[in-house]
């Protein structure tokens, strides 16, 4: 679908419904291309749904929500978490899926273009999940495409379902958003989890803090975008001045796979350790949190810790994405 259309004016797009699909249904036809698309009140129905996902999860394992439909899981980024839960939401619901996760078995070797490549999936396929290196590039598929496209990270700009599964996360760990303080820590240049869960968490009465090398600084327009909301915003080098006073510890990987120079990320890498022994600072009611992969941010000893949280956040993803593929599909 190429256009993206404000909650209030969501309508549903496609003449051809099939049988049991709900004209009408929040997001019907939609894309989720970024996280400026949702407000509050879409946070709460998409939660709900999510509830319900897993709720039927526990009980049944398997159902045919989805039956008859097609994913095209399109990956020209590495991934795991993403990628298999898309695949695993998509199975959970009785549906099926096209696995392109090693773009290099494609005609993508032979140079097809992303809009051909586009064009040619949603031929066999009901939605679209893709991941790019480039920024802007799951909307461009999406203007391609008459079915929904759903952005699994482009580039270094945004990763709208991670952050929606970090939001689900805070508030089935922590039961509220409001007047959280939430520290992100790491390379806040590139990553772009911190870039959709910061402007996400800009909807509630949070405090953000950013902890960063120098060179990882979040990119300033984001910060302007915020502080013209009224977001309370601190920037930090060092964590300790801000963990004693932290609901959520967001930590990230330093996106080597972003550097032009290997060297600059040799510099950056090594940054910061959260180790238990960093732990000891922080309160007792809190939770670290981090999208995976971890090179090395966290220790391993770390994750016997309650306030370990970044497991349990991949499976709330399942339940996060099989009620996004549900809602698109017209089926929630
Ligand atoms: N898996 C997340 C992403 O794709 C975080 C990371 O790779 O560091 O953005
Ligand atoms: N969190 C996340 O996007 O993980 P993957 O890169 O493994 O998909």
């Amino acid at each position: 679908m190429s256009t993206f259309i404000p909650p209030n004016e969501r309508r549903v797009q496609s003449p051809h419904l099939p049988f049991g699909d709900q004209r009408g249904a929040p997001f019907y036809g939609n894309d989720i291309l970024s996280v400026l698309q949702f407000n509050r009140e879409d946070l709460d129905y998409i939660f709900e749904v999510a509830k319900e996902m897993r709720a039927m999860v526990e009980r049944v394992g398997t159902f045919d929500l989805l039956k008859g439909k097609i994913l095209a899981n399109l990956f020209y980024e590495p991934s795991t978490r993403t990628s298999s839960s898309f695949f695993s939401a998509m199975e959970r619901l009785g549906g099926s899926v096209i696995p392109i996760n090693e773009v290099h078995y494609s005609s993508v070797a032979k140079g097809e273009s992303l809009p051909d490549t586009i064009r040619s999936l949603e031929c066999y396929a009901d939605v679209i999940v893709i991941r790019h290196p480039e920024v802007g590039s799951a909307k461009l598929a999406s203007e391609y495409a008459q079915k929904p496209v759903i952005n699994a990270g482009d580039g270094p700009g945004e990763h709208p379902t991670q952050a929606l599964l970090d939001l689900f996360t805070i508030m089935e760990e922590l039961e509220r958003v409001d007047g959280l303080t939430v520290t992100m820590l790491g390379d806040l240049k590139h990553g772009r989890t911190v870039h959709s869960l910061a402007r996400l968490l800009s909807l509630f009465v949070v405090r953000l803090n950013y902890v960063s090398p120098e060179i990882l600084r979040m990119p300033s327009e984001l910060i302007e975008d915020l502080s013209v909301q009224g977001v309370s915003q601190k920037e930090f080098r060092e964590l300790d001045e801000v963990l004693p006073e932290t609901d959520v510890l967001y930590v990230t990987r330093v996106q080597k796979e972003r550097f032009e120079d290997p060297k600059e990320y040799e510099k950056a890498k090594g940054a910061y350790v959260i180790t238990p022994q960093t732990m000891q600072k922080a309160k007792d009611e809190m939770i670290v949190m981090h999208p995976l992969p971890r090179v090395g941010e966290i220790s391993m000893e770390l994750d016997q810790d309650p306030r370990a949280a970044y497991f349990r956040q991949m499976e709330y993803g399942l339940y996060l994405r099989m009620a996004l593929l549900a809602m698109v599909l017209g089926k929630a």
